[in-house]
């Protein structure tokens, strides 16, 4: 089969498009997006803007016939039903699930030499494998010889980590074919930060003081590991591996931050003065929480004289600011030259030289670059996906942060399609 080239190059479709990371790669090597569908209405303004092309919307409800001739399908289509959050359901999933089949059946109808696809890896061995049967084998009766590799951005020199599964399949066969190679080195999210110029956003002053606690905190106590240290434990001694029967019997132990129990008269007030992770029905912890109760009653009582006078600056926090995890570098015992998150879940130290995962990250987990104070911005954001040549993105952070998130990383892309395409 002859590849048919337009002006420039050959012509490709977008399906599932999102923020366009196929369209970015595949365009950049100077071929034409001639169809793309995107479900999400607001993601379809957002590519009209970027690409002056509008997509069509649910590609269940497209007619195959209508799709313009092309020469290469590109799709990253959802990932959900495959991935862990999607607890695997595969093929069988009754709707997404089947999303593989409009690729199917627009691949029959419009028998493009070239189909490029990107999903999580777990897309191997949802169901046992079948899923991945189901979808390879499709494609090798339609007469496509069909490949697939892992990358991680980072083999590319972005400084991210998550992985992504590349499937290419060719009418004439994949013989022209070899997977790119890369060796770009390692970047640091550092280079990121310093290539942008958007808006940044500092963060409050509420935040760095807490931030500026727990940094007093690590450089007293040379105390992290990546255990969630709970200081509300710091002086408490409440029972928390059993069940306790009565408010009598609290009375005779201190609660949060070492608070005495003893003039409690209901089981309400007792409550109110435990830390939050202990305020349940039985008073009995999860093994989980157990351990950090543990473990952060421990690093009290081996530093108790600082811990003191320490823990009093963080009575008024929220919750979550008084409980801390590190899975920072340990040789560089320093908050600011790490990535900081405040999350539900607690304050994370992550190294400085790998995004978190951007996926599902409201306002307020986006990342806070150390070093600047600050937070990550849209455009830090999506440089990660080779996205920031961009001009728009969703206009709030939870909603940048998802659409990147699902995104395809466009210089991937680029580098496989210059392989694939001849
Ligand atoms: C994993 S994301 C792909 C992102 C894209 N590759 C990018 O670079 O941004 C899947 C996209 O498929 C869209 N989608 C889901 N169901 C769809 C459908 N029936 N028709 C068209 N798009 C759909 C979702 O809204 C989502 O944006």
């Amino acid at each position: 089969m002859k590849t048919a080239t337009t002006e420039k190059g050959i012509r490709f479709i977008d399906l599932f498009a999102g923020l366009g990371g196929f369209h970015v790669g595949v365009s950049q090597l100077g071929h034409r997006c001639v169809f793309a569908s995107e479900l999400d209405e607001g993601l379809r303004d957002i590519y009209a803007k970027n690409f002056c092309l509008a997509p069509e919307g649910d590609i269940r409800r497209i007619d195959e016939r209508l799709v313009p001739d092309h020469e290469l399908i590109c799709a990253g289509f959802p990932c959900q039903p495959f991935s862990r959050a999607g607890k695997k359901k595969g093929a069988k999933c009754p709707s997404s699930g089947r999303l593989v089949d409009e690729i199917f059946r627009i691949a029959e109808a419009k028998q493009p030499k070239y189909i490029m696809l990107e999903n999580v890896p777990d897309v191997i061995s949802i169901e046992e494998g079948k899923f991945w049967e189901y979808l390879v084998g499709g494609l090798a009766r339609m007469g496509y010889e069909v490949d697939y590799k892992v990358y991680t951005p980072r083999e590319f020199g972005i400084p991210k980590k998550r992985k992504r599964i590349f499937i290419v399949a060719c009418k004439s066969g994949l013989q022209h074919f070899k997977w790119p190679a890369p060796e770009m080195g390692e970047r640091s999210l550092r280079s990121i930060a310093l290539k942008s110029n958007d808006q940044h956003n500092a963060i409050s002053k509420e935040k760095e003081f807490a931030l500026s606690c727990w940094q007093d905190f690590i450089s007293q106590t040379s105390e992290f590991t990546s255990l969630p240290i709970l200081a509300s434990e710091f002086g408490a001694t409440y029972p928390y591996n059993k069940k306790i029967k009565t408010v009598k019997e609290m009375s005779a132990y201190k609660g949060a931050f070492g608070v005495s129990l003893q003039d409690c008269k209901t089981w309400a007030s007792v409550q109110e003065k435990l830390p939050k992770h202990s305020r349940n029905e039985n008073g009995k912890a999860s093994p989980r929480v157990a351990e950090a109760i543990q473990y952060s009653r421990e690093i009290y009582n081996r530093h108790s004289v600082f811990l003191e006078l320490w823990k009093n600056d963080l009575k008024g926090f929220p919750s979550s600011w008084t409980k801390f995890e590190w899975q920072g570098d340990r040789e560089q015992a320093n908050i600011w030259k790490h990535i900081i998150q405040f999350r539900a879940s607690g304050i994370r130290i992550i190294k400085p030289d790998c995004a978190p995962s951007l996926i599902a990250m409201s306002t307020t987990q986006t990342p806070i670059l150390g070093e600047e104070r600050r937070y990550m911005s849209i455009k830090e954001a999506a440089a990660l996906q080779s996205l920031d040549m961009l001009d728009f993105f969703p206009d709030n952070n939870s909603k940048a942060f998802k659409a990147l998130g699902n995104a395809v990383n466009a210089l991937i892309v680029k580098e496989i399609a210059k392989e694939l395409i001849h």
